[in-house]
Formats: structure tokens, C-alpha cells, sequence
């Protein structure tokens, strides 16, 4: 199905190839001139940040330091075609453990996949169901939580600062506001929503995420992380969307995209060096997940428009467009919406109605689920429509070529992401079974020395990768 990928970069490719990720990424590439000795001066600086004083209840907890770097949109399949060219990435694989590959979850879209990584548990119990959400106040409704109908139609965005209000993240704890709890410090670089509290409880540090296109303070939030760990802090959280950007702008197969991975291991060759140079290997535990894959969307991908089967006059929203499409009914034209929308070809897209969102989903009881959800098939996907009923509204949503590259698909080889582990909690060499999104929470937390709040995840799939 998939193009044949070429095994090597040839060097007038690479030199091609650099100069157009040169002059679409020119702040990134920068990062890439600096010598990896500059890392040691970094770390040996004896100015010590001003969070460093809590020596005392560090030293309980040294043997149990995690760093979890979350780098979004990183395919199973990103190392293993171009290792030779990834030094840092196969490091860590060889000194630690690694997953065949993680199988994503439904929606294999971001925001959902981050909040169940720092949760355990599915969408429809954390409630971040999409990218972008739609809170529509239902008095009637029983079942809704009451202060919740108080609240007035309200979107949820990744795009904007719509995604800090407090409501949508009242649900469920998320691992740093735990571990907190446990007294003990988090910090969070680039991370949603930690700067939200919870319960009027904060992580010690946090800069919360902020939507780029281009993330020039990976390098930094790592070294910064690494000192912290190093000062009495017992879990560090980076998040980088860098590779899912360049996916989604220039496609999976791209140079472009093998240049930003090679970009990346650099840092994250230069992390292990001054993990190495701290003289804490032996405690600090450094794990990178991702969220999901990326696809091509090109020619040969089917567009449904949407605007060509439904009758605007019925539609109250469009939330999304893509791979998963929710749509809120305009009162009273749930019917006509419904029978509008089953014109639409089931071997492309399927359509539920809220009530018959199959379970394997784990989506239908999320609080924020809309009427109708729309799902594209791999080799499909769904044009969003015009104007103001479209969120978000930009030339994107309607654009039957927003990107090069695309997210979201249910039950798609390519959606399948990647989890490497490495120090004193894990094995060495060995290669885990595929296992599941959910079930990555228990394993920090089994890292960490805590006990996990409820969760969907399952011990057996992953207890191998740790030593006893
Ligand atoms: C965020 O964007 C959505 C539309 O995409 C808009 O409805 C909402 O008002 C915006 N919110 C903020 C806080 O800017
Ligand atoms: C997943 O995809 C495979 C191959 O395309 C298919 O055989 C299988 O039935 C699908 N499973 C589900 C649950 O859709």
C-alpha cells in the first residue's frame, strides 16, 4: 500500500533537502550547530536553579527519578528505516527496552492520546475527546453534570487558549498532579494542560503547551529537566510536536521529516551524554512515547465533502474535519440530519449517531460527545465545510489539501507510535509485544514507586520491560 521508502539519503538529497528544511525551519536547524560539549558547560554550571534546594526528601526518592519525553507524531516505523543515521535514538533502545510499536488509540489524534498517557484511561472517561470539542449546556439532561449546563456554549480548540478553561479538565487526575500530591516535585516543559490546576493543586513547575509550528527550546526543556532531576525533583515531563508538524507539512516519506528526526536524536544524543557526565545514570529513567502515526494524504486518498450531503440548516456545528468529524444538530433537525448523512458512502466514512458509537471506541459516554460522529476509513478523508458553523474555521477545515500528511485513522498500521525505555527500572534489550496507549501510565507509576489511580491499562502487556 505504501510507497517503497528509500533506505538511504543520498548526500545531495540530504544537502537539497537540508536547505529547504533550512529555509522552512530555519530557527531549528540553528540548533543543530551547537557543539555537544556546550551540554557539559550546561550541566556542570555550579548556578543552580532556584528550585534546587530540596535535597532532603530527594534522597528517598533518588532511585526513583523518570523523564518522560513525549515527542508527538513519531510513527513506529520513523527509526527503524534510518538507524543508521540515528545515534541517540539507538542508545537508548540498546541500553534499554523498546515496544514493537504502541498500538494508538480511537481517536489516534493528539490531545485525547496525551491525556490518556497521563492517565490510563480512555476518552470517554477522561473526557478530552478531539483536537477540538464542543460544550453544548443541556438542562434536560440528567445525566450531565449540573454545574456544567450552568456554562455556556464554549469551544474547545488545540489551537487556542479555549483549551486552559478549568471545566474540561475537572474529571480526572492527571500523573503530575498525583505525584504532587505524593509531595514530591513535577516538573512539565511544553506540556497541556499542566498549568491548569486541579483541585487548586499545581506541579511545581510547569510551562504549559503552546500550539508551533516550530519548538526551539526542545534542547533546553531536556537540559532543564535533567537539572531538575538532578535538584530533588523526582519526574520530569517534555513534550516536543516538532516531528508531527513536519509530518503533517511535508509527509511521512519526506527528507524533510528524516532530517528533523536526525535533528532530534542529536538532542536527544546530547541528553544521554550529560545523563552520563551528571553521574546519575544509575537513578535518572528515561522513557519517550509518542501519540500516533502519520499517513500520506495524497492523490490517491478519497475526499468526502461534507457540504455535498448535509443541509446546512440542520447543522448547529461541525467540530474537526479529516479522519474523525464530529457534528452538533441544529434543534429539532436531528432527523433530517441523520438521513442526510447516511447518503454518505459507508465503504469511506462511517456515521454513527451518538447512541451507537460501537464500545470498542471507549468514546460515546464522553461528556462532550456531539450528536453524529463521522469516521473516515483509511484512503479516505472529510473536507469540513465553509463559514462560521466549522470549527476550527480556517482555509485548513475546507481545503481538500490542508497538509501532506494525516492523523486519526482507526485500526491503521500507520497510526502505530513507538515507546523506548531505558535506565535502572528497565531491562536491557529487551523488545516488548505491542501493546496499548492505556497501558503506559502504570508503568510510570510503577517507576516512580506509586500506587496508580484507576486505570485501563493492563499489567501483563508491559510488566516484562521492567526488571523485578
Ligand atoms: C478559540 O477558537 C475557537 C474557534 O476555532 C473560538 O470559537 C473560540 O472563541 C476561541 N477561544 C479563544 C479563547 O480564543
Ligand atoms: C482492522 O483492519 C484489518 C485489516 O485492514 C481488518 O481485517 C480488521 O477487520 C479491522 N478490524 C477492525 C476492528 O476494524
Amino acid at each position: 500500500m505504501e510507497a517503497p521508502r528509500r533506505e538511504r539519503i543520498s548526500y545531495k538529497k540530504y544537502k537539497n533537502s537540508l536547505l529547504t528544511l533550512v529555509s522552512n525551519l530555519s530557527i531549528a536547524i540553528l540548533l543543530f550547530q551547537f557543539p555537544l560539549t556546550d551540554a557539559y558547560s550546561h550541566i556542570r554550571a555550579s548556578d543552580q536553579l532556584d528550585d534546587s534546594a530540596d535535597t532532603g526528601a530527594s534522597a528517598l526518592n533518588n532511585n526513583n527519578k523518570l523523564l518522560i519525553i513525549l515527542i508527538d507524531g513519531f510513527r513506529w516505523d520513523y527509526y527503524t528505516r534510518q538507524k543508521a543515521k540515528l545515534p541517540g535514538f539507538s542508545q537508548l533502545i540498546s541500553d534499554g527496552t523498546h515496544a514493537e510499536w504502541v498500538e494508538p488509540m480511537f481517536p489516534s489524534l493528539s490531545y485525547p492520546t496525551w491525556t490518556t498517557i497521563a492517565t490510563g484511561l480512555y476518552p470517554e472517561e477522561h473526557k478530552i475527546l478531539g483536537n477540538y470539542m464542543l460544550h453544548r449546556p443541556s438542562p434536560i439532561d440528567t445525566t450531565t453534570n449540573d454545574e456544567l449546563s450552568t456554562i455556556p456554549e464554549t469551544v474547545f480548540s488545540l489551537l487556542n487558549d479555549s483549551t486552559k478553561l478549568p471545566f474540561w479538565w475537572k474529571f480526572v487526575e492527571q500523573i503530575w498532579t498525583t505525584v504532587t500530591k505524593a509531595g514530591r516535585k513535577v516538573s512539565l516543559a511544553n506540556w497541556a494542560r499542566c498549568d491548569v490546576p486541579f483541585n487548586g493543586i499545581l506541579p511545581e513547575v510547569c510551562t504549559g503547551y503552546v500550539y508551533q509550528d516550530v519548538n526551539t527550546h526542545f534542547r533546553d526543556d531536556l537540559l532543564n529537566a535533567l537539572k531538575r532531576l538532578q535538584n530533588g525533583f523526582s519526574l520530569a515531563m517534555v513534550y516536543d510536536d516538532l516531528i508531527d508538524h513536519v509530518g503533517h507539512k511535508f509527509g511521512p516519506d519526506s527528507n524533510e521529516l528524516k532530517l528533523t528526526l536526525v535533528h532530534r536524536d542529536a538532542q536527544i544524543r546530547e541528553l544521554l551524554m550529560a545523563i552520563q557526565m551528571s553521574g546519575m545514570a544509575n537513578k535518572i529513567n528515561v522513557i519517550i512515547t509518542s501519540d500516533h502515526g502519520m499517513t500520506s494524504l495524497d492523490k490517491t486518498v478519497k475526499r468526502i465533502y461534507l457540504e455535498e450531503f448535509v443541509n446546512m440548516g440542520d447543522v448547529h456545528r461541525v467540530v474537526d474535519y479529516g479522519t474523525v468529524v464530529s457534528i452538533a444538530a441544529e434543534k429539532d433537525r436531528s432527523a433530517a440530519l441523520a438521513q442526510s448523512l447516511a447518503a454518505i458512502p459507508s465503504a469511506g466514512v462511517l456515521v454513527y449517531s451518538k447512541d451507537d458509537i460501537p464500545e470498542e471506541l471507549h468514546y460515546k459516554r464522553g461528556t462532550f460527545a456531539l450528536d453524529f460522529l463521522l469516521v473516515a476509513k483509511p484512503g479516505y478523508f472529510i473536507v469540513g465545510v465553509k463559514g462560521e458553523k466549522q470549527i476550527p474555521n480556517d482555509e485548513k477545515s475546507s481545503s481538500a489539501q490542508p497538509y501532506a500528511g494525516v492523523h486519526g485513522y482507526f485500526n491503521m498500521t500507520d497510526m502505530r507510535t513507538v515507546f523506548f525505555a531505558k535506565g535502572p527500572a528497565f531491562k536491557k534489550g529487551k523488545i516488548q509485544p505491542p501493546f496499548r496507549v492505556v497501558d503506559q501510565y502504570q508503568i510510570f507509576m510503577k517507576v516512580l514507586g506509586l500506587s496508580p489511580n484507576r486505570h485501563h491499562g493492563n499489567w501483563d502487556s508491559v510488566k516484562d520491560m521492567l526488571v523485578a
